[in-house]
């Protein structure tokens, strides 16, 4: 098992490529600290953990909001003595183009996809401190390197999400704690659904589209990016910091 007797925090566990990750971070051993604003999503994956004998907690929170992160990373602590890892995963997409976006799309993307992100490494550092080092796995994306037409707001967070691992991996090395993210190309997942709505398409329709251009003709699971997430998280990855994975079947090679 790669992260056997390991503490793991996870947000946006309810679903998708988070829900993937819970999963399998029980499967290798970890302790899984769930979170997300989507308590039946949170609860069903809770319940698949423990009945596949694996050991998690799920939350209700808004990883928007600082005094929620800081009541759940509080209560995990206390129940479970320590923090060995973060994946911070809960993201929103934001279609449209920057003269399409109001205030309030900037607001709430900027504020789910990058403050979030933030508040839960500032409140896990010191817990991974303590125990000597850790790891954290920011989820970026492919829209992190190459910028979608129609995506402003998303492109842009997206990226931030890259500069921000780099920063935290400078500031939190000399306690031994490595920062990566993993940068996923197209994933079957809520997101591809909420996308295909958006534009009036069905979501094959969608993902068939998207896998032409793909060298590996096909979208992603989110088992595939989970599998990534692992390996960062573990010891195996031991010397890597401040490193974007892409996952992304080769998109962003054509
Ligand atoms: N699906 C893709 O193709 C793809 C590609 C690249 C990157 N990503 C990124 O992967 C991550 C996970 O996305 P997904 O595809 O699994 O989508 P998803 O919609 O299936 O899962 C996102 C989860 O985040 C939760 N969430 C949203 N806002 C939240 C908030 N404020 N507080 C707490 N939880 C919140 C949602 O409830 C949901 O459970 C996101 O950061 C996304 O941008 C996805």
């Amino acid at each position: 098992m790669e992260l056997a007797n390991k503490i793991a925090l996870i947000t946006g566990g309810s679903s998708g490529i988070g829900r993937e990750t819970a999963k399998l971070f029980a499967l290798e051993g970890a302790k899984v600290a769930i979170a997300d604003i989507d308590a039946v999503g949170g609860l069903s994956v809770l319940n698949e953990i423990k009945e596949s004998g694996g050991n998690a907690m799920f939350h209700q929170i808004d990883v928007t909001c600082e005094s929620e992160v800081i009541n759940w990373i509080t209560d995990v602590v206390n129940q479970w003595q320590g923090i060995d890892i973060l994946v911070a995963n809960a993201g929103i997409l934001a279609i449209g183009t920057v003269e399409q976006a109001t205030e309030l799309d900037w607001d709430r993307v900027l504020a789910v996809n990058i403050k979030g992100y933030a508040f839960c490494a500032k409140h896990v550092a010191v817990h991974i401190r303590q125990r000597g080092g850790g790891a954290i796995v920011n989820v970026a994306s492919m829209a992190s390197f190459i910028a979608f037409p129609a995506f402003a707001l998303y492109n842009t967070t997206k990226g931030a999400v890259l500069q921000l691992t780099k920063s935290l991996a400078c500031d939190l090395a000399p306690d031994n704690i490595r920062v990566n993210c993993v940068c996923p190309g197209a994933i079957d997942t809520l997101q591809t659904q909420q996308f295909a709505e958006s534009q009036g398409l069905k979501k094959e329709d969608v993902i068939a589209q998207i896998a032409q251009k793909v060298p590996l003709k096909r979208v992603g699971h989110a088992r595939e990016v989970a599998h990534a997430i692992v390996f960062l998280a573990s010891e195996k990855a031991s010397y890597i910091t401040a490193t974007p994975l892409l996952i992304d079947g080769g998109y962003t090679a054509n």
